[in-house]
């Protein structure tokens, strides 16, 4: 089978959605890759290893489009503006394409019509189940553990103050104290990056199972004020809240929040617009100087003020709204997208043939359309079909 490599064309995307090692593993594998010429640039994998790794380098995304039977991409389909042309117009009929589509988003609608319409069978990354035989498989895993890890080096960056305590020749200073709401995958590696830092680490969660990780890490957990029974569902994840409810979590956090340098934020329900946490009111009542990194902005944001996509300043707080963190680590996310996409595409692949088993969790849940049908279920809730 033919597998494509295009070159990202969102704007400051500098991830792509293979490495020389995985076109390498592709290759012993037996599949032909086509990689766009300096797909790989911006994440530092250049064209000559592609080479040397076996794949053909191609000039243009068209011929990708064209010969390629499996598509791997990073971002979902887009307008490429060098060709006047949308990525779903290059693809055609029975073609795969793999990459994250998030199909239930209003604002995928047309393109994911549009994607069925052409015959394309698609897989959206974001819908791979976190079970544990599909760990190896999980992207959208690997890409919080990068915003994570990233978004504290982001808001370490933006503090006036050291994060480690220091013991310097004219005193002792205090260690930076850093608060994480919302600690599943994000929010438990930005608390160990924290740790490494040097700062004191807070944490909340409204699941038990999360407060026990956090606190496992070292952290100091807050109690929410929320009931197990009102914030646990089915599957073990996370249910929405009511704005009652979420007041009282507010009221519970805004003591711990105040005295915070920083706080980070990544609380979510999967597939759902993320709770507000943080009100106009408790961004007043922090400390001058600390800085809020909300990491769930792409699903509104935990707190009321952040800017989507920028950072700004209000009531002395620095707010980060800023979006795609993982590809300002394009180096290692793509490592890791990389590998997580091979492993998927092996784990479809049987006999030199795609095999969807539609009984299996990982393909029920991640498949978008087939045959031209729309079957992904968030994705059709969303339209109202
Ligand atoms: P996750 O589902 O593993 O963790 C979310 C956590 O939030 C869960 O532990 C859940 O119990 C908790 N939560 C839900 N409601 C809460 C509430 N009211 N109070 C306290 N905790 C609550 O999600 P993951 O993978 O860690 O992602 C977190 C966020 O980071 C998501 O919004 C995701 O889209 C975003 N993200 C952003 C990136 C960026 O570049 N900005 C990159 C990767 C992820």
């Amino acid at each position: 089978m033919i597998i494509g490599i295009p070159k990202e064309i969102m704007h400051d995307e500098a991830r792509v959605s293979a490495t020389p090692e995985t076109v390498g593993k592709f290759v012993k594998d037996g599949f032909e890759v086509l990689v766009e010429k300096s797909a790989g640039d911006g994440a530092l994998y250049h064209d000559e290893d592609y080479v040397k790794a076996g794949a053909k380098l191609v000039e243009g995304a068209a011929e990708v489009y064209d010969r390629a039977e499996i598509i791997l991409k990073v971002k979902e389909p887009l307008f490429n503006e060098t060709l006047g042309k949308h990525e779903v117009e290059l693809m055609h009929k029975g073609q795969y394409l793999i990459t994250f589509i998030h199909p239930a988003s209003p604002i995928n609608h047309e393109m994911v019509k549009k994607l069925t319409k052409q015959g394309v069978t698609a897989i959206t990354l974001d819908g791979i189940p976190r079970i544990s035989r599909a760990q190896n498989l999980d992207a959208l895993t690997s890409m919080s553990t990068c915003a994570g890890y990233k978004g504290i080096l982001m808001a370490a960056d933006h503090m006036t103050t050291f994060m480690p305590q220091m013991f310097t020749a004219v005193g002792r200073i205090e260690p930076a104290k850093v608060m994480v709401i919302g600690v599943g995958v994000a929010g438990l590696q930005a608390l160990a990056t924290a740790k490494r830092l040097g700062a004191i680490t807070y944490a909340a969660d409204i699941r038990p199972m999360a407060a026990e990780n956090a606190s496992s890490l070292g952290a100091k957990v807050t109690d929410t004020g929320v009931p197990a029974e009102l914030a646990v569902g089915e599957g073990g994840y996370a249910k929405r809240l009511p704005e009652d409810v979420l007041v009282v979590e507010r009221e519970k956090l805004n003591d711990t929040i105040k005295e915070m340098d920083i706080v980070f934020c990544s609380a979510l329900i999967p597939g759902k617009v993320a709770p507000i946490i943080i009100t106009e009111e408790m961004v007043k009542g922090m400390k001058r100087g600390s800085v809020i990194v909300d990491i769930s902005i792409d699903q509104g944001g935990n707190c009321e003020l952040t800017p989507a996509g920028g950072i700004e300043k209000k009531h002395g707080v620095t707010l980060m709204g800023v979006k795609n963190i993982p590809g300002l680590l394009p180096t290692s996310s793509t490592w890791m997208f990389a590998n997580n996409v091979y492993n998927l595409v092996k784990y479809l692949v049987k006999d030199g043939k795609v095999n969807l088993d539609r009984t299996d969790e990982v393909i029920n849940k991640s498949l978008v359309c087939i045959d031209g049908e729309l079957v992904h279920t968030g994705a059709r809730e969303a339209m109202g079909l």
